[in-house]
């Protein structure tokens, strides 16, 4: 028997318990915790669980298509909900990290509430009324994990999903009853479980990429464009510093420019800062120990593959100080 058995048993079980007759429902965003979750709720609830995925425009390249094609593999079917435009529409002239993130959530929320309130016009519930219970609830299966509770209490960011906490009534605001299978694991965990539920590497090493994705690594304003230039980025960064196996690699697009030269003349372009972290679950980090070589290799592809970009730089910092990302 696996060490995992005993957790997946009894997280199945409580699962079942809670939901009973209702209907569920997970918002995937392709990460190791949603993913876990999913497969949790799906080995619990079958078809009584709706796997959805919002893309908010913020996501890395081909990532709806990834995520999607991925759970087919599993035999999970996702619905994708575009709603690039609410938020951008949302976070526009935003430039306050916390605002930003606070216009995320509540964007993702109205939509995620929209899109259960659309599907359960469509498909009646059971009246549980006999039972002396409320008919029809929803219940939100969230992939928050033991790092994004204790982040949130010690008020580093209010960064993460633990909704209690940020204030946020799910049920009164959005009509959904949160349950959190995964709240008392760390992240090499919640891999680990992953790995045992069936999940490949793809999906159960994958690196953690944060709930408002590339808007809270444009800093100052986030436009399509901007956000554009970052994915470009982000893509880069992630295939040259892979080998490395970071924690996690990424781009973050600077509010700063910076000037350069181009073809003999000025040019006053955009700057990206790569960071990349080794770590073992985001509560402290250092920096990934790259050669030399590989850095300025970076900074080749990046100036020569987006050429408005025109000044790249290496991020040094610990956590703590700092933190893993730049807002
Ligand atoms: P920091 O930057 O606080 O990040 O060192 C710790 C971990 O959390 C991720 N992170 C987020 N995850 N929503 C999320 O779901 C967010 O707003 C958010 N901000 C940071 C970060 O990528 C790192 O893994």
């Amino acid at each position: 028997m696996s060490e995992w058995d005993a957790f997946i048993k009894q997280a199945m079980a409580e699962i079942r318990q809670a939901v009973d007759q209702d209907r569920a429902v997970v918002a995937l965003s392709g990460g190791v915790d949603s993913s876990t979750t999913a497969v949790l709720g799906h080995r619990a609830l079958g078809d009584q669980l709706s796997i959805i995925f919002i893309d908010t425009g913020f996501m890395r390249q081909d990532e709806a298509k990834n995520v999607v094609e991925s759970f087919a593999s599993l035999g999970m079917q996702g619905q994708v909900v575009q709603a690039q435009d609410r938020f951008f529409a949302a976070l526009a002239r935003l430039t306050d990290p916390e605002e930003k993130r606070r216009a995320f959530r509540d964007t993702f929320y109205t939509v995620l509430g929209e899109v259960v309130a659309s599907r359960t016009q469509r498909r009646p519930l059971l009246d549980e009324g006999s039972r002396g219970r409320q008919a029809g609830a929803v219940w939100l299966l969230q992939g928050t994990i033991a790092a994004d509770v204790v982040e949130t209490k010690e008020g580093v960011k209010t960064q993460h999903n633990v909704l209690e906490q940020i204030g946020i009534n799910p049920e009164e605001q959005f009509g959904l009853r949160v349950l959190e299978p995964l709240r008392t694991l760390y992240k090499h965990q919640v891999r680990a479980l992953a790995k045992e539920l069936g999940l490949p590497p793809s999906i159960a090493q994958r690196m953690p990429f944060p709930g408002p994705g590339l808007s809270v690594r444009v800093r100052g304003e986030v436009t399509r464009e901007r956000v554009e230039t970052l994915r470009q980025a982000t893509a880069i960064v992630e295939e040259v510093l892979a080998p490395f196996h970071p924690f996690q690699a990424f781009a973050v697009l600077l509010s700063d420019r910076a000037t350069g030269v181009r073809h003999g003349e000025r040019a006053f372009g955009q700057v990206i800062a790569a960071r990349a972290v080794a770590s073992r679950d985001a509560m402290t980090a250092e920096p990934l120990r790259v050669p030399w070589g590989v850095l300025l290799d970076l900074q080749e592809r990046i100036t020569t593959e987006i050429p408005q970009v025109t000044k790249v730089v290496y991020d040094l910092s610990t956590k703590p100080p700092s933190t893993i990302e730049w807002e």
